[in-house]
């Protein structure tokens, strides 16, 4: 594979940090995550909500003080001719990584010492399972007053692994954390929505978790296209046991229903609003829908 490293396209295999590297002794970093989407016609992949990723980190890098090496458009374009160096025509992931590459003593945040680096990956499914068990994490999600989780910062996913492990330990396959005041705030890798007579449901951003690029579209897709009703608001734990349907969503994820939370059932089957949303939502990174072609970047002329 081809790998876009400190400004050059490399073999995968010359794309290395040094063992003393801020970002690895001290997890000073921040990334994102991308997914392109083979289209119908077999040839073409569009990436998704392209631009909106890389203006995420590029604020990320604000808030950490990191800096990318170009305007957004330049890093959307570093992305696009990733995939064409690697001849991408299939469901692709991109990873576009932004770390302190110094490798002296101290964590030290400096612009200059900043290096950005891109990869890619086939993805298909990043949960592989059509309906989920999920668990509430004994693991609180970081403050955003301790390491802002809206920035993806690569230390962060410490906590995200803790919740992980202890769900597979328990035989789950995901973890929703609670902010340290109890609120719903995210997945390990995901955003929650839970819907409850007919309206859908998911806590803002305030409530510890990343600004999301995924539960973003969904809102404005079950808004706008879909005419679903939709409240922002925090939610209580209890309120996941009481919804009709619940479901996670992100990059990865994409939409994932979920079956039960803590062993409470939910719903057996994909709800009838999961079901809508995830019909509508492959049909639109599917380049089927008109109306939402601006969110989809073509790689290919
Ligand atoms: C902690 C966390 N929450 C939520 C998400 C979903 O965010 P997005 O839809 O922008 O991919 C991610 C990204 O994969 C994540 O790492």
């Amino acid at each position: 594979m081809v790998t876009y490293f400190n400004g050059e396209f490399v073999d995968d295999a010359k794309a290395t940090i040094s063992v003393r590297s801020r970002a690895l002794n001290y997890g000073l970093g921040c990334f994102g995550g991308i997914r392109g989407y083979l289209a119908d016609d077999g040839h073409q992949v569009n990436l998704f909500r392209l631009w909106s990723h890389v203006r995420r980190l590029e604020l990320s890098a604000r808030i950490l003080c990191l800096r990318l090496p170009g305007t957004a458009d330049e890093i959307c374009e570093i992305i696009l001719e990733l995939i064409r160096r690697n001849e991408v025509h299939h469901d692709v992931y991109v990873r576009p990584l932004l770390i302190s590459g110094s490798p002296m003593l101290a964590p030290v945040l400096r612009e200059e010492d900043s290096l950005f680096t891109a990869y890619c990956m086939p993805l298909k499914r990043y949960i592989d399972k059509d309906m989920i068990d999920v668990c509430v994490s004994s693991w609180r999600r970081v403050r955003d007053n301790a390491i802002p989780t809206r920035t993806k910062p690569t230390g962060v996913y410490l906590n995200s692994a803790l919740a992980r492990r202890e769900a597979f330990d328990n035989g789950f396959d995901e973890a929703i954390f609670l902010t340290e005041e109890g609120k719903v705030s995210e997945g390990s890798a995901e955003h929650v929505f839970l819907i409850r007579r007919g309206v859908l449901y998911s806590p803002p951003s305030t409530e510890d978790n990343l600004d999301g690029i995924t539960r973003r579209s969904i809102i404005k897709m079950a808004t706008e296209d879909l005419q679903m009703p939709f409240v922002e608001r925090s939610l209580g734990r209890s309120e996941l046991y009481v919804a009709d349907e619940i479901f996670l969503c992100g990059t990865g994820a994409q939409i994932t229903p979920v079956r039960s939370v803590d062993r409470r059932v939910i719903s057996e089957r994909i709800g009838p609003v999961t079901g809508e949303l995830q019909a509508y939502f492959g049909d639109v990174v599917h380049g089927r829908v008109a109306k939402r072609s601006e969110w989809l970047s073509p790689v290919w002329p």
